[in-house]
């Protein structure tokens, strides 16, 4: 029986190049889907699937997620003194409690590789998850969830799979299938961003994995790999054969909020789902067709 996943790797130090000049000042990960950060998103998820330990691996300028799941006495007080205490609830609920969270920088920006590694002395020797927050997943069950009940059933390696158009390949880490079981895929290889013409398949991988530590021996060989980074998934490649390792067709809906028109189907998705905005929006999206 492996050992429980209680702790969660968010790398948060990526530049948000994609979305300047909003992110010149703002983390990325602070961009709002409606009225609550991506952040708060992925680590409501985790939450939501048992985790008890929250490591940020941050870079400069990400400061404002600090603050995200910290207290803020002024602005309680505020909203206290005006009778807003739905509000402050709701602003408690987001707070990570003293001692379940911890923060480490990554220093230099050489790769979603080397930021998991900066994190392997707050995980230790136990398995662990990774929550990338550009990647929103909207499922009934928490994806995080299902991946960790998959997790207990196989005793290894989980990573979140789903098909993309093949000409996309070269944006994703992507999986060399063997045999299905369900949601399981066994992984026989697996390949960062390779182009088309070369993908060993289209089952990519999205930003939720499930990783034994053992990854961070690999991690720390520092080899580099596609676009010169030390990529993730190179370092889990080295694991496939030693141990068991799936990807998981998790049940539920990913938007790539890395991508404007992805953030915006987010955005869209969330607000008609909100009894509040519904309607109001649904009134909107026809006057734009009008
Ligand atoms: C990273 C990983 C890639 C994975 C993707 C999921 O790429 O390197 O394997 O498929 O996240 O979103 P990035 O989006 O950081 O380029």
């Amino acid at each position: 029986m492996p050992k429980k996943v209680r702790k969660a790797v968010f790398p948060v130090g990526g530049m948000g190049t994609r979305f300047l000049p909003a992110t010149k000042a703002l983390p990325k990960e602070m961009l709002p889907i409606v009225d609550q950060p991506l952040i708060q998103y992925a680590v409501d998820e985790a939450r939501a699937a048992g985790i008890e330990e929250f490591i940020f691996v941050t870079g400069r300028g990400k400061s404002a997620i600090e603050d995200h799941f910290d207290h803020s006495y002024e602005l309680n007080d505020l909203l206290s003194a005006r009778g807003k205490t739905d509000v402050v609830d709701s602003l408690t609920s987001s707070i990570l409690q003293a001692g379940q969270v911890s923060y480490t920088r990554q220093q230099e920006p050489l790769g979603l590789g080397h930021a998991v590694w900066c994190a392997r002395h707050l995980v230790g020797d136990e398995p662990f998850a990774i929550l990338l927050a550009d990647d929103f997943v909207r499922a009934e069950t928490p994806c995080l969830g299902q991946m960790i009940d998959a997790f207990e059933a196989t005793g290894g390696n989980v990573v979140a799979v789903m098909d993309v158009p093949k000409e996309q390949t070269n944006r994703y880490g992507i999986l060399d299938p063997g045999e299905e079981d369900g949601r399981l895929v066994e992984i026989k290889g697996l390949v960062e961003k390779p182009e088309p013409a070369a993908a060993p398949s289209t089952l990519s991988i999205i930003g939720r994995y499930i990783l034994m530590p053992d990854v961070f021996t690999h991690l720390g060989r520092k080899e580099r790999g596609a676009g010169g980074e030390i990529q993730l998934t190179d370092a889990m490649a080295k694991m496939i054969g030693q141990m068991p390792f799936h990807g998981f067709r998790f049940d539920g809906v990913r938007y790539d909020c890395g991508d404007k028109l992805g953030f915006l189907d987010a955005t869209l998705a969330v607000a008609l789902d909100r009894p509040d905005l519904a309607d109001g929006l649904r009134g909107l999206m026809q006057a734009y067709q009008d």
